[in-house]
């Protein structure tokens, strides 16, 4: 049996699902590429959850899923993901291949980053429309802003990701990103929220200007950007809780 299992954003949101199937598992890998992830939570993980957990790169995980859904047909295998398994990465395709081969899999869902951030901040779920990652690459892959402007012509909010990697990108690169495309089309933006450490002790919320969130002193990645489209005035009252040197 293969487990896909999400950590949620915190070592303490793992469900008791979770647990059993690392508990059952004679191995368990823990996903350490589609968000940045520091040594205490992992060490955190380890002791809730009462095992080891193997590293897994990118590598072990996509050009290795054959071989670890094969090797999921004699053993139980967990592969831990903080978040959600199957939202915003690309292991569906270690379902699809477990299906080819016959053998069972199981989801066990986790709190994911993209429904924390409007629940947390107090916008209406509804009124996002494309989540987007803004890629290492932003400077030459205008993509992510296109559809930045296609939500904003929708009165709606953008969720942007931040492209992950050894340098796990910050919510300044983000924002010199978005005003970066936003000079070339002669726009500006009028408000955002940047997220950093969501759920963790050291979290931050900063709504303002794009430009005030450059001075922000942030804790580590992961960070995320909202980009805020038009607001009811119940979100608006909400999100300003969150303007810079209120808390
Ligand atoms: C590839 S996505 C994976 C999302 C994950 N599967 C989930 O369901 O939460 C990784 C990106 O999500 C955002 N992210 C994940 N955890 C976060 C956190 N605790 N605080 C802020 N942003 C976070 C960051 O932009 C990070 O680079």
């Amino acid at each position: 049996m293969l487990y896909l299992v999400g950590a949620g954003l915190v070592p303490e949101h793992i469900t008791q699902e979770g647990l059993n199937a690392i508990k059952r598992a004679d191995r368990v890998l823990l996903d350490a590429y589609t968000v940045p992830v520091d040594e205490n939570s992992i060490k955190k993980l380890e002791e809730i959850a009462g095992k080891q957990l193997e590293r897994a790169q990118r590598s072990d995980l996509e050009e290795g899923a054959t071989e670890l859904v094969k090797s999921a047909k004699e053993k139980d295998i967990a592969v831990i993901t903080f978040g959600d398994p199957l939202t915003a990465t690309t292991h569906v395709i270690l379902t699809t291949i477990a299906d080819e081969r016959g053998v069972p899999w199981k989801y066990v869902p986790g709190i994911s980053i993209l429904t924390y951030i409007p629940s947390r901040i107090g916008l209406e779920h509804y009124k996002f429309g494309w989540t987007v990652t803004i890629p290492h690459t932003w400077r030459r892959s205008p993509s992510f802003y296109d559809r930045v402007l296609e939500n904003r012509k929708r009165n709606m909010h953008t969720l942007a990701l931040l492209d992950v990697g050894e340098n796990p990108m910050t919510i300044p690169e983000a924002v010199e990103a978005l005003e970066f495309w936003a000079e070339r089309e002669g726009k500006n933006w009028d408000y955002v929220v940047g997220i950093a450490r969501a759920a963790h002790e050291d979290e931050k919320i900063v709504f303002g200007k794009p430009e005030d969130l450059l001075s922000v002193k942030w804790p580590n990645p992961p960070h995320s950007l909202v980009i805020l489209g038009k607001m009811h005035p119940v979100e608006e009252d909400a999100v300003r809780r969150f303007a810079l040197g209120r808390r």
